[in-house]
């Protein structure tokens, strides 16, 4: 069975394992790069990593449209579901790992904020680990470089997805040391170029990887797939 990966820009990923449709933090309608719009997605599992509007705008919408499984922090959740009428969230918190129809969510720690955009409490933000198969795909999501990575790359990670927008995340340094200790085969940025202040050269990045780490980096145009 091969996972296939594909970017929408900004922090937007789908992971599609044939069978099931996985998408994470959705971010079409106002996403200056997604080829995309909210409208045209259908899928069974929403994940959203944490309650800023570039990463939860379009979430409800899908969820109420495709009837998905919308995953996240046990605060987003209560809101989602109180402002947006989302149906039966499965909430979580860092630290903690759930059974879906597809294989494991893990809600990893990650060093960054999660307020909802009405200013309401939205939890700590999460990366995420999915386990589908016997693989296993680290999304950091939004997220500082932190030394726990180490333990997060200790569960054998294929593919990790990284930030490396800088200003609101990691930057491009950072984010090469944090695949130093996620020791993923395959590394994909993510969280770059929507905006000019986090404008990034992904092909500097590149060789950034290749110089200082065992990962292979791959880079996506969005709306591009990439067969993991
Ligand atoms: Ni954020
Ligand atoms: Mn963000």
């Amino acid at each position: 069975m091969s996972i296939h990966l594909t970017w929408y820009g900004h922090a937007t990923w789908l992971v599609d394992t044939g069978n099931h449709k996985i998408l994470l933090d959705p971010f079409f309608n106002d996403n200056p790069a997604s080829p995309i719009k909210a409208e045209d997605v259908e899928v069974d599992t929403i994940l959203v990593s944490h309650g800023h509007f570039d990463h939860i705008a379009d979430a409800a919408s899908i969820a109420n449209r495709s009837g998905a499984k919308l995953v996240a922090n046990y605060e987003v959740c209560q809101w989602l579901a109180a402002n947006h009428s989302v149906q039966e969230p499965a909430d979580m918190n860092p630290g903690g790992e759930i059974e879906m129809p597809w294989g494991l969510v893990k809600m990893v720690p990650a060093v960054h904020s999660s307020g909802l955009p009405d200013g309401s409490y939205g939890g700590v933000a999460a990366g995420f680990v999915l386990t589908i198969d016997e693989v296993k795909i680290y999304f950091a999501c939004d997220t500082a470089l932190f030394g726990d990575m180490n333990l997060i790359g200790d569960m054998g990670i294929q593919l990790a997805v990284l930030p490396i927008g800088d200003r609101y995340t990691m930057g491009l340094a950072d984010s090469v040391k944090a695949a130093q200790l996620v020791k993923a085969k395959q590394v994909l940025p993510s969280h770059y170029d929507t905006w000019p202040p986090i404008e990034q050269d992904a092909l500097a990045w590149c060789e950034m990887i290749r110089g200082s780490t065992a990962s292979t980096p791959i880079v996506l145009e969005p709306g591009k797939t990439h067969i993991v």
